[in-house]
């Protein structure tokens, strides 16, 4: 499955067919809230999805799949900046500060330390007052037998509970506010977004 999905054209059929066509749109306008110019740093930014939904600011975008980034300079061209690569201090300090970060469908990829670590990064590219945005399956106890067969079965494996989550981003970040949510997606799921202000 793994394998299949490196392919951007199939993460993105099984994105439409999961997430549906207005969860992105919604995200970026009720949670992301971007103004024309803000710098939006985008870790693990995947085929770009959320790019598309965003007035002009200036974007940057990183990821581990050489074919991800590939489809979005084929989509975006100049309206972002693609990177091929993990981001580490140094990157970060050679992009200078970032009115918003996102770390979209990423946290649950990374064990305790690389995401302690990812916080940290964020944390030191935001401007003061800027926000990390992380938005990740979660495991709770109100949802059905199905929603969590299908989180044990995400690509990522380290899908956790609302407290496990806060409790890496609350060391590094003074204020988190998190919203747990089943109805983001077209298909039934559980979601927690976090949003980490500086
Ligand atoms: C579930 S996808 C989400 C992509 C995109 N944010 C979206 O919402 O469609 C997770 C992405 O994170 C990337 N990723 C995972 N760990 C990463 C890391 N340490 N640095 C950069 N990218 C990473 C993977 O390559 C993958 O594209």
């Amino acid at each position: 499955m793994k394998a299949i999905l490196a392919a951007p054209w199939v993460y993105d059929l099984a994105q439409y067919i999961i997430r549906g066509t207005r969860y992105a749109p919604r995200f970026v306008r009720e949670c992301v809230r971007p103004k024309p110019g803000d710098r939006v740093l985008d870790i693990g930014c995947g085929t770009g999805v959320m790019l598309r939904y965003m007035p002009e600011v200036k974007y940057v975008g990183f990821d581990m799949s050489q074919p991800y980034i590939d489809a979005c300079e084929q989509r975006f061209g100049s309206r972002g900046e693609f990177h091929c690569q993990l981001l580490t201090a140094d990157t970060v300090a050679d992009y200078g500060e970032f009115d918003i970060v996102l770390a979209i469908g990423v946290v649950h990829h990374l064990d305790d330390a690389q995401a302690s670590n990812m916080f940290s990064l964020a944390r030191s590219a935001l401007v003061p007052g800027g926000r990390l945005l992380t938005l990740d399956g979660v495991y709770t106890d109100d949802q059905s037998a199905f929603v969590k067969r299908m989180l044990r079965n995400d690509r990522g494996e380290y899908v956790r509970t609302e407290p496990a989550y806060k409790a890496l981003a609350a060391p590094v970040f003074g204020t988190v506010s998190a919203s747990v949510r089943h109805d983001l997606f077209r298909i039934p799921y559980t979601v927690l977004i976090m949003e980490c202000t500086k």
